[in-house]
């Protein structure tokens, strides 16, 4: 459970010895390309007078930037209260934006590996820290507790679309393969293990989340009378949706951009993991692979988190000077 979050003024952290800037836990809209579009977040610039074009095409927040209230978090009936709904909608949102971003990234840099433009040993390392750093953002994400996601977050997927589903996710579509397990031609040797590992986290802390909140294991998806995965075949209907609930707007952007909407997010969740941390990370039961994820794995990525964050930026900036 998530204490009480004071009022804006309060919500600043201490990490390392400098006192990090006061989040106002209101999920601000995304701006990405589509994945994988020409000219896109990849390109240096395209903006006519060569400046930032980001503020001309980021929407206002749909939510005020206001402080949150000292509401307690839960009341005597044992009703969710406004700062948990509060702060368990931003990481939901928020995570998922993050993970977005993580995902374009993992899939440029694959693409740059598989040209040669990016050798393989530093593309591979890159990849690593993005697909722990993708673990760190499900952990983050579904931080919740379970009455919480079940009152506060799936019933609003589920009013958007009975069969709302992660498989919507346009960014997900050119790493599946990869999450999925399955190497790019040019890392397909032993000096991937620690891709394949990481990658192998990711699924479990996948299910691991999805057994913490869903016990009886049903996504919407599979849960829902009306759709079946065979029956959602409009891929741009579902993927609109999927961008709409996660406040995602398309347009071509230089990937300096894309960069400073992450950093700006990883400064909020540092923030805020720095005050509340991430919720309990008690192993839960799912299954046979259920050791290979236990409290160590998940406590490691709660370690590495702030670290992680510093990696996972300054190998993207690194990524501007060679696009
Ligand atoms: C924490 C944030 C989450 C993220 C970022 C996420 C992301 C995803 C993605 C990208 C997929 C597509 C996987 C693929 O095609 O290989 C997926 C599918 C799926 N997810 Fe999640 N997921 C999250 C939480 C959950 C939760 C809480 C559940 C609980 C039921 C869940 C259950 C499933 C299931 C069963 C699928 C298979 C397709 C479907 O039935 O919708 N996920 N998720």
């Amino acid at each position: 459970m998530i204490r009480d979050v004071p009022k804006t003024a309060d919500t600043s952290a201490c990490i390392d010895g400098r006192r990090t800037k006061a989040i106002s836990y209101a999920a601000v809209p995304l701006v990405l390309p589509m994945p994988g579009e020409e000219g896109g977040a990849w390109a240096k610039d395209t903006s006519i007078d060569g400046s930032s074009s980001l503020h001309e095409i980021i929407p206002e927040p749909r939510m005020p930037v206001t402080a949150v209230g000292n509401r307690a978090v839960e009341d005597e009936t044992g009703c969710v209260g406004e700062s948990e709904k509060r702060v368990a909608w931003f990481r939901w949102i928020t995570g998922h934006q993050v993970s977005f971003i993580l995902w374009q990234v993992l899939a440029r840099v694959a693409t740059l590996a598989g040209e040669r433009i990016l050798v393989p040993g530093g593309a591979l390392r890159g990849m690593v820290d993005c697909a722990r750093a993708y673990c760190g953002m499900l952990l983050y994400a579904g931080s919740c507790s379970q009455m919480t996601y079940a009152t506060q977050i799936r019933p609003r997927m589920a009013l958007c679309h009975p069969g709302f589903s992660g498989s919507w996710a346009r960014d997900f579509a050119p790493v599946r393969d990869l999450l999925r397990g399955r190497m790019p031609p040019w890392a397909d040797g032993p000096e991937s293990g620690e891709l394949r590992r990481a990658v192998k986290l990711s699924q479990l802390t996948h299910r691991w989340i999805a057994a913490k909140l869903v016990p009886n294991g049903q996504s919407l998806l599979q849960q829902s009378a009306l759709v079946s995965p065979a029956t959602v075949t409009d891929r741009r209907l579902t993927s609109a949706i999927y961008d709409d609930f996660f406040m995602v707007s398309r347009s071509p952007l230089p990937f300096c951009d894309v960069l400073a909407q992450l950093e700006s997010r990883l400064d909020d969740i540092t923030c805020d993991v720095a005050v509340y941390g991430f919720g309990s990370l008690e192993p839960c039961d799912f299954g046979e692979e259920s050791d290979h994820v236990g409290a160590r794995e998940l406590l490691n990525l709660r370690d590495e988190f702030f670290a992680s964050r510093l990696r996972v930026t300054s190998f993207a900036r690194g990524l501007v000077e060679v696009t």
